[in-house]
């Protein structure tokens, strides 16, 4: 089928213009935003929304989004991932309040911080931690110890990578030279300088670019979820840990996204053996909090490397780091949140959600397909996933990608604003993922 493209904009004004009307109130704090707000949003990711101005919340629990013009939203965007456990988990609030009458912050540990490390311990394999404010801080400091503890100066990320606003991993492929990633705001350096970037699922690339020993570490998603879900081929983990051991290259594996595959994220789930782990976002139920960890022999090349007197101008810090109720609340959502039995309830609905567009797509003879990693999955509007980023950055297609997000929220239902991404919440049920199958069914019938 190959696609109108004039029907496809007259569809996708004619959403516009219903959501225009159906928002008033988004509308009218959205214009009085523009005074004082830099394009009129507290942060510019949220211009990507589909309508032309961000629907303001008012209120969201669980897998529900309320705005205040009204409208309940089935959310599947979950704070693109930072609420994978649903909106407000009550043991997380209840941690978060309690706390907060306790003291905030103090430069000092608390014994929630010790419980958390020792349980992200048992679920990652990884002996010891360090926490952070965010993901991107997690990577950033991960990527400084490498260069630390190893001497070496580059870094290695795949091709369409996204770990966070993290100078070195902005960068992309072109003509097979690593080049400053289009739209890279004021690059401190050439990323040429800093990083070789190689696609994703290539592992003779991958042993050339490791072979002169002057990697420091590997970073990466065990499966890219930034450009769609992109999983890795058979064998392609064996090569990658294989040829880092062999070149002296530390492997970083960043669990912020791929934590959708299980407790243990990708890592636990298949059984990598990374010499770092970073994870963010979801691990505090939507509190700012993070966590790094490292295995034994990493943790103790970073002790004997480090000179305590200037340990805090080191590079690696943040004042609230590690704060009592980032503490607080990572313990309480691993604990009674993003547990196994709520992976045991996201997945099933997942492949439902699956199930449920891939079977749309075949009754409209789409050249589409859907990808899943857990409790996330992703539609593509290509007929097989891709298996670098290169090809998945080719697909996306903003005008398709547009409408589709545009009908749905107009229909009730929050997909992640960029690319075509969906979450399943721990407390949505059957019925809440059939609609979004019956609402994507209406959309591809009206293409
Ligand atoms: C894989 C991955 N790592 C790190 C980050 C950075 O997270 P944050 O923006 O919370 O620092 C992101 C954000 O999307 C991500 O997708």
């Amino acid at each position: 089928m190959s696609l109108d493209r004039s029907r496809l904009r007259a569809l996708l004004a004619e959403e516009e213009r219903r959501f225009a009307s159906s928002h008033p109130r988004s509308r009218e704090l959205h214009e009085r935003a523009r005074r004082s707000l830099l394009g009129g949003v507290p942060m510019h990711w949220m211009t990507r929304w589909a309508g032309g101005f961000p629907v303001f919340a008012d209120h969201a629990e669980g897998a529900f989004l309320t705005d205040v013009d009204g409208h309940r939203y089935l959310d599947l965007c979950l704070g693109d991932t930072g609420a994978m456990a649903g909106h407000a988990p009550p043991a997380t609030v209840a941690a978060v309040e309690t706390q907060a009458r306790r003291g905030l912050t103090f430069m000092l540990p608390t014994e929630d911080s010790l419980w958390v490390g020792e349980e992200l311990a048992r679920r990652f394999g990884l002996p010891v931690w360090q926490f952070a404010l965010t993901a991107t801080d997690a990577n950033g400091f991960a990527i400084r110890l490498a260069r630390h503890i190893t001497g070496r100066r580059f870094v290695l990320v795949f091709n369409w990578c996204y770990h966070g606003t993290v100078d070195e991993s902005f960068a992309t492929l072109r003509d097979g030279r690593t080049v400053a990633r289009a739209g890279n705001v004021g690059p401190p350096v050439d990323p040429a300088v800093t990083t070789k970037v190689v696609e994703f699922n290539d592992p003779a690339v991958l042993e050339t670019a490791l072979a002169p020993g002057d990697v420091a570490c590997v970073l990466a998603e065990p499966a890219l979820t930034n450009v769609g879900i992109v999983l890795p081929d058979p064998g392609f983990h064996q090569a990658l840990r294989h040829l880092t051991r062999r070149t002296g290259t530390l492997l970083v594996i960043d669990e912020t996204h791929t934590i959708s595959a299980g407790p243990g994220g990708y890592t636990g789930a298949y059984g990598l053996e990374p010499d770092m782990l970073t994870v963010g976002k979801a691990v505090a139920g939507g509190v700012p909090g993070a966590a790094y960890g490292f295995t034994a022999s990493v943790a103790e090349r970073i002790a004997s490397a480090t000179e305590a007197d200037c340990i805090d101008t080191g590079g690696i810090g943040g004042t609230l780091a590690a704060n009592a109720r980032a503490a607080a609340a990572m313990r309480a959502t691993l604990q009674s949140v993003l547990t196994e039995e709520s992976f045991r309830r996201t997945i099933p609905l997942a492949e439902r959600f699956t199930a449920g567009v891939a079977g749309a797509i075949a009754e409209h003879g789409l050249p589409w397909t859907v990808q899943r990693l857990g409790c996330r999955a992703e539609y593509w509007f290509r007929p097989v996933p891709p298996r670098n980023g290169a090809a998945a950055a080719m697909s996306t297609d903003a005008e398709l990608e547009r409408y589709m997000h545009l009908a749905a929220l107009n229909r009730g239902i929050l997909l992640t604003p960029f690319h075509n991404m969906a979450l399943i919440a721990p407390t949505v049920t059957e019925s809440d993922v059939d609609r979004h199958t019956e609402v994507f069914r209406e959309s591809v019938a009206a293409l």
